[in-house]
């Protein structure tokens, strides 16, 4: 039975809507697999294959590759040719699902949220009685998941665009300076911004060990080990006063317990003069202004992540989704002097310099 006014039209939207996101909720599990089972990669030279060809190359069972070729050709994910029944990655595809080197690369999404979804049970434990999932709780999958998602893009941006977009920056670094990052995570943006600059020095600070360990790996295979070394230490502790011409903080201000505590440390450790470069996932502070895919994704990662990582410490739950305005608060409270968003674009940061 239908209430008076009910709108058909709108239900139906909404139903198929719902049927496209449930969809894509099982691609993503499956894009996993291909990406987990090395399917991509070697689809990735763009060969037409056969799906008992792929099955034989990957030494799997080819009934499941078959009907996992068939998502992916459904998704988009790979071409399929029905004259002789193969299936072909494009180079387009192999940019997005295969090739981490460029910021086309998304790999690493179906990566976090496999991670996300086996937290679910803990999620919903605080969901009724409050606090968090830990960040170690998520393993090891997520650092690299994070890693993945943002390495080819700090690569391409931090030394090249965001740096010089505070001018003074570029030449304190190319003449040798102190930098550090906070929530350095596995080094994907220290190590390619150290290898940058090999005139300046730099520390990586984070909390978590797992991804301190992994950052050092990276940073000795770079061969800059001398320059960049990483202390196993959250933000808020940092000893350092006035030490620091750089402190860069990406993506993780929002993620610790104790941002404000953070920032007010950043400021310490920073000389006089010196700058902060803090950047968030694009958002405004207005909710009804993030009511959109890329808000979804932003108050989604929030919600199963970050969060959660943080109320799990006790702390504070700032959540992803932070706007200009809450930032310039943020840093005023910390009794920062200038505060200032970088006019740099950029498909998923915005980015703040704030001065000491
Ligand atoms: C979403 S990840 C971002 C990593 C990296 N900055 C990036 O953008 O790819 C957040 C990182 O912040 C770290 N983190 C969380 N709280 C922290 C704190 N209080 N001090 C230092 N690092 C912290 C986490 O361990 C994690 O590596």
């Amino acid at each position: 039975m239908e209430d008076a006014g009910f709108d058909r039209a709108q239900a139906a939207a909404l139903a198929r809507q719902v049927g496209l996101d449930f969809g894509a909720a099982l691609t993503v599990a499956l894009a996993y697999i291909g990406d987990r089972l090395g399917l991509f990669k070697l689809m990735a030279a763009g060969e037409a294959l056969t799906a008992q060809q792929i099955a034989q190359r990957a030494g799997l069972n080819e009934r499941y590759i078959r009907e996992w070729a068939s998502t992916m050709a459904a998704a988009g994910y790979l071409d399929y040719r029905a004259a002789d029944e193969t299936f072909r990655m494009t180079r387009e595809q192999a940019m997005v699902l295969n090739r981490e080197d460029n910021t086309y690369f998304t790999g690493g999404a179906f990566q976090y949220a496999v991670a996300c979804y086996r937290q679910i049970g803990g999620l919903m434990d605080a969901f009724r009685a409050g606090g968090g999932v830990p960040f170690s709780a998520f393993g090891s999958e997520i650092i690299e998941a994070i890693e993945r998602l943002f390495h080819a893009g700090y690569e391409a941006w931090v030394a090249d665009q965001w740096i010089p977009a505070a001018p003074e920056l570029k030449a304190k670094l190319d003449a040798g300076a102190e930098v550090a990052e906070v929530g350095c995570g596995a080094g994907q943006c220290i190590v390619p911004v150290a290898a940058a600059f090999p005139n300046s020095r730099f520390t990586g600070y984070d909390v978590d060990a797992a991804s301190i360990a992994r950052a050092r790996a990276k940073a000795a295979h770079a061969g800059i080990g001398h320059r960049l070394v990483f202390e196993h230490a959250a933000a808020e502790n940092i000893p350092a006063a006035d030490r620091f011409d750089l402190v860069m903080a990406f993506n993780c201000i929002h993620d610790m317990a104790h941002p404000r505590a953070a920032l007010s440390t950043i400021r310490r450790a920073l000389k006089p003069g010196g700058i902060l470069l803090w950047s968030e996932a694009d958002a405004s502070d207005r909710l009804e202004d993030n009511l959109t895919p890329i808000g979804r994704t932003m108050y989604g990662a929030s919600t199963m992540h970050c969060m959660t990582v943080s109320l799990a410490n006790g702390g504070e739950g700032l959540g992803a989704v932070i706007g200009e305005g809450l930032a310039r608060e943020l840093a005023r409270e910390a009794g920062f002097a200038g505060f200032e968003r970088l006019p740099v674009k950029n498909p998923y940061h915005q980015l703040f310099a704030v001065r000491k």
